[in-house]
C-alpha cells in the first residue's frame, strides 16, 4: 500500500492546513506494514493520520521516513510549531491519530505543546529529541507524552511505538453499547423549515446538553445544512454512504467539520452527484454514527423515501416540520395517516412560521389537519432568520423567539442543564 505525505506549514497563512510546499508525494513501503488492512487511500479506515510537527528539517525528514517505511500511515508535516497554544485547536481539527513533535528546535514550548494536545485530545502524543536527557524524557512524560524516541530512528522501535498508538487508538474508539439518540428532521413539503431548525436545534441541544452531537444533512443532493452553519466542508455525506462497506467510527471522523459550537457536521456535496444510496448504506451511516455520537441530528429533508430506513424505525424523536398554509396541512394529514400510528410518541410536530389565525386557518383547523395539537409552534421571524443566512450564525447562539423555542425543544430533549458560568471570547469562526 501506499503512504501520503504532505507539508504543511504553519506561518504559511492564516490557515495552517495551507500547503507550504504545495507538494503531495506518494512513498512505497519497503517494509512489510503493520497495520495493512488492504484499504489504501488518503482516508481508509485503517490508517493512522499522523501529524509530524519538525522546525529542523533534516530530523523531521528523517523521522517521516522512518514512519513510512513502517506502512499504514498518513503523515503530514508541520515545518513549525503552532505560533501560539491559541492555535492548538485548528491543529487538533485535523483529528490526527498520532503527534509526533520535535522537542529540540524549541524544548520548553515544545512541551507545553505536548501538555495541551494531551489535555485536548485522545491522539497519541511521541516526542523525539537527539539528546537522551533523563531529566527531559520524564518531563515529557509527565506532560502526556507516550514515547521518546531518538534519532537516528530504528525501524523496530518506530514501528513498535505505531503498534502501540494503533492498540491505543482502538481502546479509545471502542464503540459506545448503546447508540446516541436519533433526532430526524423531516419536511412536510419543501421549504418548511428543516434546514433552519435543524441546524439550530443541532446547536442548541450540544450546548444545553454539552454532549457530542452530529449533524447529518440527507437532503441529498442539494441540501444546504453547511451554508446554514457558516462552514466549508471538504467531504460529504456521499462520501460515507458511496464507502458505507468500509465506514466506521475512524473514517466517519475524518469525514466530519467541526462547527465552533461544538457540532460536528456531515454535510451534503457542494456538487450534484450521481449517486444513489441504498438504505443499507443509509442504516450503516446512522449505525456507526449513533455509536460515536451521544445525539444524531438528520436533514432528510422533504424525503419520503427513506421511510424503511431505520431512520423512522430507530430515531429517538421525528419532528415533522410543517406551516399553517393548506398545502402543508395536507400534506401534514397525510403523512400523519401513512406513517405515525394515532399517538406515536416518536413522532413531533413543529408547525413553523406560525403567526396566529395567518391565512385565515384557525387553530381548531390545524389541529384537526394533524390530526393532533402540534407540540411546537416556531414563530415567523423573517429579521432573525435572515440575520443568521447573512452573517452564518446560528439563530442558536442569539436570543431571538426563535432561538428561545427552538432551546426548548433541545431542553425537552436533554432535560435543563445546571447553570454554567458563562464562556468568554467564543468566537463563531476558529
Ligand atoms: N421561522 C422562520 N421565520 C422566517 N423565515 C424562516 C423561518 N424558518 C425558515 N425560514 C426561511 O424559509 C426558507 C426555507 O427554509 P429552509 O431552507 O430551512 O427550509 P427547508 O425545509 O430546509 O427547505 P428545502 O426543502 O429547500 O430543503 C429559508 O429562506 C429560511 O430562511
Ligand atoms: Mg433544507
Amino acid at each position: 500500500m501506499s503512504e501520503s505525505l504532505t507539508t504543511y506549514d504553519f506561518l504559511a497563512g492564516s490557515n495552517h492546513t495551507e500547503r507550504a510546499t504545495g507538494s503531495t508525494t506518494h512513498m512505497n513501503s519497503n517494509h512489510p506494514s503493520y497495520f495493512d488492512s488492504g484499504a489504501g487511500g488518503s482516508i481508509g479506515s485503517e490508517t493512522m493520520a499522523v501529524a509530524l510537527i519538525g522546525p529542523d528539517e533534516q530530523r523531521r525528514k528523517e523521522a517521516a521516513r522512518a514512519l513510512l517505511s513502517c506502512g499504514g500511515t498518513e503523515v503530514r508535516e508541520y515545518s513549525a510549531y503552532p505560533p501560539t497554544l491559541d492555535d492548538v485547536p485548528r491543529l487538533l481539527d485535523q483529528r490526527n491519530d498520532i503527534m509526533l513533535i520535535d522537542l529540540d528546535s524549541n524544548p520548553e514550548y515544545a512541551l507545553e505543546l505536548v501538555e495541551s494536545i494531551c489535555a485536548n485530545a485522545s491522539a497519541t502524543v511521541m516526542v523525539y529529541s537527539a539528546k537522551a536527557d533523563p531529566e527531559l524524557l520524564v518531563r515529557c512524560m509527565r506532560a502526556g507524552a507516550r514515547e521518546f524516541l531518538t534519532p537516528p530512528f530504528a525501524h523496530n522501535t518506530m514501528a513498535e511505538a505505531l503498534v502501540r498508538a494503533n492498540a491505543r487508538r482502538a481502546a479509545v474508539r471502542a464503540p459506545r453499547k448503546t447508540g446516541g439518540r436519533l433526532l430526524v428532521f423531516l419536511g412536510a413539503k419543501g421549504g418548511s423549515g428543516v434546514t433552519t431548525l435543524a441546524c439550530n436545534f443541532a446547536v442548541s441541544l450540544a450546548q444545553e446538553s454539552g454532549q457530542s452531537t452530529l449533524l447529518i444533512d440527507l437532503d441529498l443532493p442539494l441540501g444546504d445544512a453547511a451554508l446554514n452553519m457558516g462552514i466549508v466542508t471538504e467531504y460529504s455525506t456521499v462520501n460515507a454512504l458511496q464507502e458505507a462497506g468500509r465506514l466506521d467510527a475512524a473514517f466517519l471522523n475524518k469525514l466530519i467539520t467541526k462547527h465552533s459550537s461544538g457540532v460536528s457536521v456531515l454535510a451534503a456535496p457542494g456538487k450534484f452527484p450521481q449517486f444513489h444510496a441504498t438504505n443499507e448504506a443509509i442504516d450503516k451511516l446512522i449505525t456507526v454514527a449513533r455509536q460515536e455520537f451521544d445525539n444524531v441530528i438528520v436533514d432528510v429533508g422533504a424525503r419520503l423515501d427513506l421511510t424503511d430506513t431505520s431512520l423512522f424505525k430507530e430515531a429517538f424523536t421525528i419532528y415533522l416540520v410543517t406551516q399553517a398554509g393548506i398545502p402543508e396541512l395536507r400534506n401534514s394529514n397525510r403523512l400523519i395517516n401513512q406513517f405515525f400510528t394515532v399517538g406515536s410518541p416518536k413522532l413531533e410536530i413543529v408547525i413553523n412560521r406560525y403567526e396566529p389565525r395567518a391565512m385565515g386557518v384557525t387553530d381548531d383547523a390545524i389541529t384537526k389537519a394533524l390530526t393532533r395539537p402540534a407540540n411546537w409552534k416556531i414563530p415567523n421571524d423573517y429579521a432573525a432568520v435572515r440575520q443568521m443566512q447573512n452573517t452564518a450564525t446560528p439563530l442558536a447562539l442569539g436570543d431571538s423567539p426563535v432561538a428561545r423555542l427552538i432551546k426548548q425543544m433541545a431542553i425537552s430533549i436533554c432535560g435543563q442543564r445546571a447553570a454554567q458560568p458563562k464562556k468568554k471570547g467564543f468566537k463563531l469562526f476558529g
